[in-house]
């Protein structure tokens, strides 16, 4: 789907466990200005319903697993992420959704921009006129 890439990080495995590192431009295609977490989520909960206008995103289940709505006007898809060693980059203009939090899951979030609420999109109608619009030529 447009607006969303699988990311494979490196996974440095021993008999010590594993480790894999996240570098900004390299590992992640943008600068990381902002670093969060989202924890001890309920069973039956679902988060997000939002897009971005501008920010850039890659999710990371360091824990657990968790299962990402992602969607624009045109196409939708849901991906499940229960793997440390793999992101899912989101653009902008892509909205989004969290839900099917197992116990203990810890969904780790790298942001390309500081918070800055002037960047949401929450109301889907005005989501889908500015994200037709957005998605009509992009080829990626
Ligand atoms: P919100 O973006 O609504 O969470 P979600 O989309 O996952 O449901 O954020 C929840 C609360 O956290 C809200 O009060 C704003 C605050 N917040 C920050 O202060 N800084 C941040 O970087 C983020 C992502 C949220």
């Amino acid at each position: 789907m447009k607006g969303i890439k699988k990311i494979e990080f490196l996974d440095y495995a021993d008999e010590y466990g594993h480790l894999s590192p996240i570098e900004e431009k390299k590992d992640v295609p943008f600068e990381i200005k902002r670093v969060y977490y989202i924890t001890k989520v309920n069973k039956n909960v679902r988060r997000g319903f939002h897009s971005h206008k501008n920010l850039e995103q890659v999710l990371v289940c360091i824990n657990g697993s968790v299962t990402i709505l992602v969607k624009s006007p045109y196409e939708e898809q849901e991906i499940v992420l229960n793997d440390a060693t793999e992101g899912l980059y989101i653009g902008p203009m892509v909205w989004r959704e969290m839900f099917n939090f197992s116990d203990q899951a810890v969904l780790l979030v790298l942001a390309s921009e500081l918070y800055d609420i002037n960047d949401y999109v929450r109301d889907y109608s005005i989501y889908e006129i500015a994200a037709k619009e957005y998605f009509k030529d992009k080829l990626i």
